[in-house]
């Protein structure tokens, strides 16, 4: 900590002590959750006019989890955030902020993050939920990143989690077969090296409706207080206009990668691994060739077993992929999240 006169104006009156900074930051561990019920196309097109060739064919998608009724987001978060203490060998009384990214918590108010830090035995930490869908998890790293190297904590938990099942329309044939249930998380910590490039990051409010809840809460009320005063009340599930978003995806999210590259002082040929949000397989590879990614690079393809998991694709990907030995530890990794919003994040990060 030091002290620095920073207002001449204040000069003999007392001062503000400050953190010594920045510090370096890296991933110290990733942990993730997938709930137990796998759920196949065949399985979708029970209700949707679709077929398990057009699925894989068109989005890549095999199969998905969805989470038991009784299964919240804060269960699954907790399952994926123990995990990924563990991995990174902390105790969880050092670590000082819960940040969890989800647009699946089911209340408006309170957060899920407070919950999920007394479920881990996390003492009084500052814990907050963040809004930014699939980009969620690397806006979290992003902010986890930089409060650690600010000094306003030693160690941040971020999760990504989403129970997607529970805001989509399963006869809605743009959306039934996307979306999958599930938790990544990391722990995110002081370290001797930099592990977490500069994030490139922004947002698209001008199309703001291309993936949305259908309807917002207050839009609902006078329906539910007065029955019969319109149309009758629907679940407000995500709606999806999926030619604009993969148009947008494809054309506006390789720019990203690459300048989180060039950010980073690196070139695709230095990658150990690329982690695109597990959105569609078709957009993960026009990425690719837009970055033109040398072919010994592994990519996170995790979506064909796992659907779009929203905030929690790039963490489960990612622990995937070091479970299995298909992405090394030390390797560097470049993860983007792209959704509603629009928003998207990317950076380059040290594997733990
Ligand atoms: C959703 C998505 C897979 C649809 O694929 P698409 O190729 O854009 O499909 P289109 O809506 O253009 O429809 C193409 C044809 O398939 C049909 N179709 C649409 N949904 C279908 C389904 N579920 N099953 C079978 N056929 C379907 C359409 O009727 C259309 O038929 P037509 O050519 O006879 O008119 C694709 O748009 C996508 O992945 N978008 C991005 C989604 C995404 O990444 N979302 C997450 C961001 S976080």
């Amino acid at each position: 900590m030091s002290t620095v006169e920073l207002d001449p104006a204040r000069t003999g009156r007392p001062s503000l002590t400050v953190p010594d900074g920045p510090r370096h930051a890296r991933v110290h561990g990733v942990g993730g959750y997938r709930p137990e019920r796998v759920v196949t196309n065949e399985e979708i097109c029970q209700y949707i006019d679709s077929s398990d060739e057009w699925i894989r064919q068109r989005s890549g998608i095999v199969t998905r989890r969805f989470a038991r009724e009784d299964e919240s987001v804060i269960d699954m978060a907790e399952a994926a955030a123990r995990d990924a203490i563990a991995n990174a060998g902390v105790d969880p009384s050092q670590i000082g902020v819960v940040l969890m990214a989800t647009v699946t918590h089911p209340f408006q108010t309170p957060a899920a993050a407070p919950l999920l830090a007394v479920r881990l035995g996390i003492q009084d930490p500052a814990a907050f939920d963040i809004s930014a869908a699939c980009a969620g998890y690397c806006y979290g790293i992003s902010l986890a990143n930089d409060i650690v190297r600010a000094g306003t904590a030693d160690y941040v938990l971020v999760v990504g989690v989403e129970k997607l099942s529970d805001f989509t329309d399963k006869h809605d044939r743009g959306t039934a077969f996307i979306f999958g249930d599930g938790a990544g998380a990391a722990v995110v910590g002081v370290s001797d090296f930099p592990g977490i490039g500069p994030t490139v990051w922004g947002s698209d409010g001008e199309n703001w409706d291309k993936i949305q809840q259908r309807e917002g809460w207050t839009d609902m009320r006078p329906r539910m207080e007065d029955p019969d005063g319109g149309d009758p009340l629907q679940w407000p599930n995500f709606a999806m206009q999926g030619q604009s978003v993969f148009r947008w995806a494809v054309y506006s999210m390789a720019p990203v990668v690459r300048k989180a590259l060039e950010v980073a002082g690196l070139g695709a040929d230095d990658l150990d691994v690329f982690v695109p949000h597990q959105a569609n397989m078709r957009i993960t590879d026009a990425m690719i060739k837009e970055l033109k990614l040398p072919a010994h690079v592994p990519v996170a393809r995790d979506i064909a077993e796992t659907g779009n998991t929203s905030a929690a694709s790039v963490p489960l990907a990612t622990a995937r992929m070091l479970d299995e030995g298909e992405a090394p530890h030390g390797g560097l990794s470049l993860q983007m999240g792209f959704g509603a919003g629009l928003v998207y994040a990317a950076q380059v990060i040290v594997l733990p």
